[in-house]
């Protein structure tokens, strides 16, 4: 029998990183396409490998990891092929003794250049203008159709001033915006100046900004940060933007949000229990919806896999994986 570690990888993911995987050890991979295996489906795979190479679809919680390390051979390490990671549960990796890694830094532009697409999309009514046009309705110009928002010039407010957060606000002066943060700590001077941030209060950036793009990590801690209160603070006009992780936003007091007024609308990439979406939202044409598709790059998805089957390939050859998350 082969002394080589088993590897698991639970959905088809780019080439690039079956060769990685493959020069040390035995890969078993869900090879179709599109199917993402269920938590009960993954549970009754995973044990008995020694890697397990997983996506932010798989729920990787603590009923699982018990399971996984009780196995033999036991799990060694978890490379998840995304820079979130709150499907797994770090902590009971941490005490179990298990790896985990996330692919940080190469996904940075890409997420934001759809982050920032989203915003003009939202703001100049694109999809909504495309389906009226394809509906066989436009008959001509007219001085009143499908006017949108301004975004040359106007205040954005990003909140989770990270890698992405700031690649959104480098993007944000090409077009001459006013870009406030907030973020639980306060940039250097230097890193400020650099982007031309300014550093506001929670509040303060809710009630400024025409536009909000959310970048923070998902936690207990910003588990619907945007709610009812927030929305109250927003201004009528104000357009939000979520490239990060759905259940920031309270989604049904967003619907709310959109059918009072209390904001203009909102460009989604993520939802709170993807991949259901809420109906309103379906309903709402001025709202623009994307499947989350934040990374969506034929290149930086590569990237991605690579990265995580490298952070593998260190484990297994006794370094510190370069993208390691336990304390
Ligand atoms: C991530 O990496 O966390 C994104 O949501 C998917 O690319």
């Amino acid at each position: 029998m082969s002394d080589k570690p088993k590897i698991l990888v639970t959905q088809k993911v780019p080439d690039a990183a079956y060769p990685i995987l493959e020069s040390f050890g035995i890969v078993e991979a869900n090879e179709e396409e599109g199917v993402i295996w269920s938590y009960d489906e993954l549970l009754h795979r995973a044990p008995g490998h020694d890697y397990l190479f997983c996506l932010l679809t798989d729920t990787i919680d603590a009923r699982f990891l018990e399971t996984c390390a009780a196995a033999n051979p036991r799990l060694k390490m978890i490379a998840n092929m995304a820079v979130g990671f709150n499907n797994i549960d770090v902590a009971t990796a941490t005490r179990l003794g298990i790896a985990v890694s996330n692919t940080p830094g190469v996904l940075t532009d890409t997420t934001a250049d759809l982050a920032f697409g989203l915003l003009l999309a939202t703001a100049r009514r694109i999809p909504e203008s495309e389906r009226f046009l394809r509906a066989g309705r436009f008959t001509g110009w007219g001085p009143l159709l499908f006017c949108g928002a301004e975004v040359y010039g106007a205040t954005l407010g990003i909140i989770g001033a990270g890698r992405i957060g700031q690649a959104m606000a480098r993007r944000a002066s090409g077009f001459n915006m006013r870009v406030l943060y907030h973020n639980r700590s306060r940039l250097s001077a230097e890193e400020e100046q650099r982007y031309n941030l300014t550093f506001v209060s929670f509040e303060e950036l809710l009630k400024e900004s025409d536009f909000i793009s959310l970048h923070c990590p998902y936690t207990q801690e910003t588990h619907h940060l945007i709610g009812e209160r927030e929305f109250a603070l927003m201004k009528p006009e104000a357009i939000l933007i979520n490239t990060a992780r759905g259940a920031i936003i309270d989604e049904k007091a967003l619907v709310r949000a959109l059918q009072t007024g209390q904001i203009a609308s909102a460009g989604l990439d993520v939802f709170e229990n993807e991949p259901a979406i809420e109906p309103e939202l379906l309903q709402m044409e001025h709202v623009v919806l994307a499947p989350h598709i934040g990374s969506a790059s034929l290149k930086t998805r590569s990237l991605m896999a690579t990265t995580a089957a490298n952070n593998l390939l260190a484990f297994q050859k006794g370094e510190v994986p370069p993208n390691i998350l336990n304390p």
